[in-house]
């Protein structure tokens, strides 16, 4: 057991639920049985946010939502989340304004937010910041992506999504689409899903494949997968498709993100392959990957994946301040 950090006094209605004062960094934290267990306080705080919009239960505890990178879902539903759950936020989603400017470095402005905060929520661009930020801090850090590393967070919600919609994650092939070497939400995702009954197919550009200690851990679980550039190969065989944005942020060379940034569209005419029950997912934000006209077919699940991302935060921040 990870030591427990200071988030105050042992509250009366506290749950033995795991992650009481735990940072979350990673999905390899992550078991079946603490999935489930997420998974359950999401599903309450879903009927939680439908009947009465909001609740008490984080009253009085202040959240640090530190973001390096630009974010419009994690950032928001973050917010959300905590307010919703009656605490409050801190939102520094412009560094540019803050100490970072002037120099101060991540350990230092760690040690500051949590002398204000309760729970600091963390985006960088460099891989293991978070896990940088949570050696130095006193209270938990969530990390919400760091660089092409990990985004833990995406990964439950896209999970919860799959369990959701689809029932259950038994027997599921599962194709992962685009930019399969710096999507973190991708590389987070599959580690999770090696938990679970599922084959996998990575679709890419040569240039864009999936990294190789990610394809380790799906072959040390004994899963099989292929490896294809053609989404066409697939898609009749997926039950999820995930789509990614080709990350133009992570390329040195920008002629080559542009030969390979339209490469894969998923639109109507691909969709009458697909199976009747498959999903299509993506984090978001969309550039060119999914044509507008797939918005209404329910098989779209990108929507319902940004509403569930509320409910799996809620449900994290719940659990790490020992209130779920
Ligand atoms: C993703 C991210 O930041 O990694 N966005 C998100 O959090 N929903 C995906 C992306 O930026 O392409």
């Amino acid at each position: 057991m990870a030591e427990i950090k200071d988030v105050g006094r042992l509250p009366a209605d506290y749950a033995a639920n795991g992650f009481y004062g735990q940072d979350i960094l990673s999905v390899s934290q992550f078991d079946k049985e603490k999935l489930a267990y997420i998974f359950g306080v999401a599903h309450e705080m879903r009927v939680l946010v439908e009947r009465f919009g909001s609740a008490d239960l984080l009253q009085g505890k202040i959240l640090a939502n530190l973001f390096y990178e630009p974010s419009t879902r994690t950032s928001s539903s973050f917010m959300a989340a905590m307010l919703r759950l009656g605490g409050q936020v801190i939102p520094i989603n412009n560094v540019q304004y803050s100490s970072v400017t002037k120099g101060e470095s991540l350990p230092d402005t760690v040690r500051t937010l949590e002398s204000y905060a309760d729970v600091i929520v963390l985006r960088h661009p460099e891989v293991g910041a978070a896990a940088t930020a949570a050696h130095y801090a006193r209270k938990p850090v969530i990390n919400a992506g760091d660089g092409v590393g990990e985004h833990p967070t995406q990964a439950l919600l896209d999970l919860f999504t799959i369990v959701e919609d689809l029932g259950s994650v038994q027997n599921l092939r599962v194709a992962m689409v685009g930019d399969l070497k710096y999507g973190r939400t991708v590389h987070s995702l599959t580690k999770l899903l090696v938990n679970y009954d599922v084959t996998f197919d990575f679709v890419s550009p040569e240039i864009l494949a999936m990294p190789e200690d990610v394809l380790d851990v799906v072959r040390r679980h004994g899963h099989s997968f292929r490896v294809t550039d053609s989404v066409h190969e697939v898609i009749g065989d997926a039950d999820v498709l995930y789509v990614t944005r080709v990350q133009k942020e992570r390329f040195t060379d920008l002629a080559q993100y542009d030969r390979v940034r339209d490469h894969y569209v998923v639109d109507e005419e691909l969709m009458t392959k697909a199976k009747p029950h498959m999903i299509v997912m993506h984090p978001l934000p969309r550039v060119n990957e999914i044509a507008y006209g797939v918005d209404d077919d329910p098989r779209a699940a990108y929507f319902r994946q940004m509403r569930n991302g509320m409910y799996i935060r809620m449900a994290l921040l719940a659990a790490v301040l020992g209130k779920a």
